[in-house]
């Protein structure tokens, strides 16, 4: 068994598709779960189709918004924000529109500054949480979104991969001399599984410090460090799978606290760095596809 059999159990998930910023009048066209996407954006509502023009089979990423209307490039058929056909260009206003002139249409919503889609009628879980980032306390300082050449299986492997640290990054989250990995206590709750992890100094944290690990299905991961003087970062991880062996990878970073000289290197500076480095390993490991029998 392989990770793209899981894929029609994958469809009724929320996936991150978009940052919300790059969403517009402009359909963006996205792949998911190997399903060609378009999302635009009405007013202040999100929307989702599938990428083609029920006409002719044009996709309609290539077409524009148009007040409450997606129109398709190729001749100008307008749907609406339930996929109903609301004009024919071609043909007298007078004329019904046949009834099968729909697109099919997919669940869009915006969480955390980003477009999520589910391709199932009826979501079987939540969109994972992230609630730091809607605290005002927090500061939002990384913001970045990376396409990858692997599984998001994969991606989510090396990011709970705590053992390839001193040897991938060593110098910012890892020491050779140091190369153990410690034990952890795993808790299911639904669809998440947690953990706490107890680090030592490294070169992006000067003193040792806790970090808590929220795992939830079926790729994103939300990972909180608490010092003992109440600052706090919260970084969140979320993947989309684009096909068996592309992805993108959402991060975001909040913090309650400006950091200070004494803080190390900057996560933001170090983000390209480390994930450069994962990126090499990852994109060139086999099998592509995350055996599920390991
Ligand atoms: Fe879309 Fe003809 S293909 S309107
Ligand atoms: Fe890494």
């Amino acid at each position: 068994m392989i990770e793209s059999d899981l894929w029609p159990a994958l469809r009724d998930y929320w996936h991150p598709a978009a940052f919300a910023e790059d969403v517009g009048d402009k359909p963006l066209a996205v792949r998911l779960l190997d399903e060609p996407i378009a999302i635009c954006r009405f007013g202040d509502r999100v929307a989702a189709f599938h990428d083609l023009c029920i006409h002719r089979g044009t996709p309609l990423s290539l077409g524009w918004v148009e007040g409450d209307s997606i129109v398709c490039a190729y001749h100008g058929w307008a749907y609406g924000v339930n996929g109903k056909c609301v004009r024919i260009p071609s043909i007298p206003p007078e004329h019904p529109i046949p009834k099968k002139a729909c697109l099919t249409t997919y669940l869009a919503q915006e969480k955390y500054g980003i477009v999520w889609v589910c391709l199932a009628d009826e979501p079987r879980a939540l969109i994972p949480d992230f609630s730091p980032i809607e605290d005002p306390g927090f500061r939002l300082v990384v913001h970045d979104k990376r396409p990858w050449k692997c599984s998001a299986a994969r991606t989510i492997e090396n990011f709970l991969d705590f053992s390839h640290f001193p040897w991938v990054h060593e110098g910012i989250l890892g020491d050779r001399a140091n190369p153990r990995t410690p034990d952890v206590t795993t808790e299911r709750d639904d669809e998440t599984i947690r953990f706490t992890i107890g680090n030592e100094p490294d070169g992006l944290h000067s003193a040792s410090y806790q970090r808590y690990y929220w795992v939830t299905r079926p790729f994103a991961c939300h990972i909180g460090r608490v010092e003992a003087d109440g600052r706090a970062e919260r970084l969140y991880f979320a993947c989309t799978p684009h096909s068996a062996r592309e992805c993108t990878r959402f991060t975001l970073i909040c913090r309650n606290y400006e950091p200070g000289p004494s803080d190390g290197a900057r996560i933001e500076d170090v983000e390209d760095l480390v994930a450069e480095q994962d990126r090499v390993i990852v994109e060139n490991q086999r099998p592509e596809e995350l055996p599920l029998d390991l």
